[in-house]
């Protein structure tokens, strides 16, 4: 038996604690890396198809064209929801199958891909948890500049509003954005993800952009009478490489950018000190639309970070990506702790900490918190790594509750193996089983699925 190294043996097969009645047990997935079908019905370029068709870019050198297939194959993927047993479905809408030129003409095909979507789910009693945007801007519009400019965030509220108008019958929940933090650093500061651009902070101004597209949205939303709104944001604990005055001041820096950049403007209506020479001009009037009431606060967790003050000699990675020497701040690998198949550590206790951290940093400003993301890659059917991993998760989400943290849910990242990013198909996130390699698309549930169906069927 491992024993997790927040000192509590991980023994998947003891009973989880209770969970509240009313908790919200999901799994997570995104267009890009499950639906394929990209040139089909309409469907127009996104920045992720330019970007994988571009040499190097992805790493096993394949692209999102065919995924999971899930365009296809989803009335399949729908019946394993049901049977793992799951209230709800966090997927995400891609834009440029709503919008081909990401603004103007709707494509109607697009829309009712996710009307059917919706309804199946409906049908399988599983609540729609739609994501508005997981990354994957329009071409034509980051042709145009992207999340560089302004003018973005008012096309994405005029493309919510069509989503909205077709779902919102019966969708009850939406999430705005996945992890803007994510876009802008990898995506436009250091250019491992799509779009590619390598601005460091000069990339600042699409954190700012994403967030009034996200504040828009919440408008939109609202008039169209929804009453469950959040957004999810990538958070982690930040720890100093050392006692250090300067890793100090490095991991400081750091947590600025991982955990305040985006919740600072959402839940205190303003920015962390440091950033406003960064912004793209005055941002008053943008921020009381930012910092609107959310229904929850959705946190993608995944691991904490160690950092330190830059030195070229050190060479961790985050997400898979080196970080350039220009920045002010290094990464430290995380030792003592076991490590998933994508070397990230596992620390369940990271969550405790983190989630305290925030209900003490925002106490009441804080809305209910709901867990959007949380996984592993592990290869194998047999995935007994990712059963310790998610049990270990669930312990330390219950810890914080107890700690008296309000998390309203928790979402599973991912229902089945995808196509991960920059990283292709070389890392499984999934539940379930993809057949890539064979071409078949074949399901097959791992023992992690049967896991947390028997761990949910027991909370009943
Ligand atoms: C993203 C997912 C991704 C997962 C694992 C999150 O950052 O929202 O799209 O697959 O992490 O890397």
């Amino acid at each position: 038996m491992t024993t997790l190294p927040s000192g509590r043996p991980a023994d998947p097969s003891a009973p989880l604690p209770r969970f509240p009645a009313n908790f919200l047990w999901g799994v997570s997935t995104s267009a890009t890396q499950i639906e394929g079908a990209v040139r089909e019905d309409g469907r127009g370029p996104s920045s992720w198809d330019a970007f994988a068709a571009e040499p190097g870019r992805i790493k096993d050198g394949s692209d999102a064209s065919v995924a999971a297939d899930h365009y296809h194959r989803y009335p399949e993927d729908v019946a394993l929801l049901k049977d793992l047993g799951v209230g709800g479905y966090r997927f995400s809408v891609s834009w440029s199958r709503v919008l081909p030129e990401g603004a103007g003409p709707v494509n109607k095909a697009g829309l009712d891909f996710y009307d059917r979507l919706v309804d199946a789910l409906c049908e399988a009693g599983v609540r729609p948890v739609p994501t508005l945007f997981h990354w994957d801007t329009p071409l034509a519009l980051e042709e145009r500049g992207g999340w560089l400019e302004r003018d973005i965030a008012y096309r994405f509220a005029e493309y919510v509003d069509v989503v909205a108008e077709r779902l919102g019958d019966r969708v009850g929940r939406w999430i705005t954005l996945n992890e803007p933090a994510e876009l802008t650093m990898l995506g436009h500061a250091l250019g491992d993800h799509a779009p590619g651009r390598r601005l460091l902070f000069d990339a600042v101004p699409v954190a700012h952009h994403q967030l009034l597209a996200h504040g828009l949205a919440v408008d939109v939303l609202r008039s169209r009478g929804s009453g469950s709104i959040g957004i999810a944001n990538s958070h982690g604990p930040t720890w100093a490489a050392s006692d250090s005055e300067a890793d100090r001041g490095a991991a400081d820096f750091y947590d600025l950018l991982l955990n305040q950049l985006f919740a600072d403007p959402l839940l205190l209506g303003r920015y962390p000190e440091g950033i406003a020479e960064m912004l793209p001009g005055p941002v008053e009037e943008d921020l009381r639309l930012i910092s609107q009431p959310l229904d929850w606060y959705g946190v993608n967790y995944y691991q904490p970070t160690r950092v330190g003050a830059p030195d070229p000699a050190v060479s961790a990675h985050f997400a898979g990506i080196r970080i350039p020497p220009e920045m002010p701040f290094s990464l430290h690998p995380v030792e003592g702790y076991p490590h998933t198949a994508f070397d990230w550590p596992v620390v369940p206790s990271g969550l405790t900490e983190l989630l305290v951290a925030f209900r003490d940093r925002y106490g009441d400003s804080l809305p209910p918190v709901v867990i959007t993301e949380n996984g592993c890659s592990y290869e194998g059917i047999d995935d007994q790594d990712r059963i310790a991993y998610l049990d270990g998760h669930l312990r330390a989400l219950h810890d914080a509750m107890e700690a008296g943290v309000d998390v309203r849910g928790y979402f599973v990242w991912s229902l089945m193996d995808n196509w991960e990013w920059a990283q292709g198909y070389a890392q499984r996130f999934g539940l379930v089983h993809v057949d890539f390699a064979d071409g078949s698309l074949t399901r097959t549930p791992k023992a992690s699925y049967g896991w947390l169906r028997d761990a949910l069927r027991a909370q009943k």
